[in-house]
């Protein structure tokens, strides 16, 4: 198949990318580098059966040019801010890198007939669900960050689509997600207030905010099974790992894996800044049922991600 990617230089696109080109399809991956990496994919450079196009979703002149220059079979679009935190300052960054890049990639499939799209959502939909499990039918849907909020508002467009120009989407709701190629978050944050300051590690909120973590490749492998699996006209599926990782362990692992005696100080309050879900657990029936389960465990994801970091020197001052 012909395959385009959206935010393909991101992490998790890396990944995917790389299991595309291993079954033999044909990639053509579109990145404007503003959070993705070069090095993610520089080594499918000389592969035939992968194009690179560094630019922006919201070039016009150049996204069209990429579909008059090849007849997709599917898109997959994870361009997005995946940077929750920073848009509270600024919500044009969520309106245009999360919203808006999903209104154009839909709306180029219209205009140049293709049917088929995956679309990476996000846990953030669902806003604080008070620690209840949430499955697809959890309602009312009030994001707490605007990057959910325009995450929830592609759902909607995509679905409209699907109806109005017979197209058909899986869209694919993430948990966090860790592994190789970690680009931010979490972990990068307190290796780097680690390597700034080793005796003590300051913690926001108060080190209870639970959250499961799925690898990257079992996400990969999931993403993959839902569309060969999932027939409806639009496919919804929580996707995640039993189980979930507290910040206050997240803490430990780190200051262990890099052989340290810090102590950790907890700034106070459920939740680290003001968007934050503090407790998030998903209900996996529906992708259970169709058959696919997650290889590692929450806290495997955390730790090879850690070593992923560590081994990268990926936070040097
Ligand atoms: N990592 C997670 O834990 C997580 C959780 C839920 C959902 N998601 C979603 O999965 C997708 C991938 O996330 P990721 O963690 O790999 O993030 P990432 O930042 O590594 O990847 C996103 C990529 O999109 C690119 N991009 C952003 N705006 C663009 C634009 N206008 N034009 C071209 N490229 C653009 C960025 O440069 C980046 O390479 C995103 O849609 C994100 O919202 C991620």
């Amino acid at each position: 198949m012909n395959i385009l990617v959206t935010g393909g230089a991101g992490f998790i696109a890396s990944h995917l990318i790389d299991r595309l080109l291993d079954e033999g399809h044909r990639v053509v991956a579109i990145d404007n580098l503003s959070l993705g990496r070069k090095s993610n994919i520089a080594h499918h450079f000389d592969n035939p059966d992968f194009v690179f196009a560094e630019g922006d979703v919201l070039d016009a002149e150049l996204f069209d040019g990429l579909f008059k220059k090849t007849a997709f079979d599917m898109v997959f679009h994870l361009a997005a801010n995946s940077d929750i935190a920073r848009s509270h300052a600024n919500p044009e960054i969520d309106l245009n890198m999360t919203y808006l890049t999903t209104f154009r990639v839909v709306d180029a499939m219209r205009r140049f007939g293709v049917k088929k799209l995956v679309f990476a959502s996000t846990s953030a939909i669902y806003g604080d669900a008070h620690g209840i499990e949430v499955n697809e039918n959890y309602g009312p849907l009030l994001p707490l960050s605007h990057y959910g909020a325009c995450k929830l508002a592609s759902e909607g467009i995509i679905a409209s689509f699907c109806e109005n120009y017979g197209m058909q989407a899986f869209i694919v709701r993430f948990p966090n997600v860790c592994g190789e190629r970690t680009t931010h978050g979490i972990l990068h944050d307190f290796v780097k207030k680690l390597k700034k300051n080793p005796d003590e590690l300051e913690v926001l909120g108060n080190g209870k905010q639970a959250k499961p973590y799925l690898y990257v490749k079992d996400l990969v492998d999931a993403i993959l099974f839902v569309v060969r699996n999932s027939k409806d006209k639009v496919n919804f599926y929580n996707l995640g790992v039993e189980g979930n990782t507290p910040v206050w362990r997240i803490a430990e692992m780190v200051i262990q894996s890099m052989k340290l005696n810090a102590r950790i100080r907890y700034t106070g309050g459920d939740r680290g800044w003001v968007g934050d879900v503090p407790q998030f657990r998903y209900n996996l029936d529906k992708i259970h049922n169709l058959g696919w389960r997650a290889s590692l465990t929450s806290d495997e994801a955390v730790q090879k991600a850690i070593d992923y970091i560590l081994e990268n020197d990926l936070c040097s001052l």
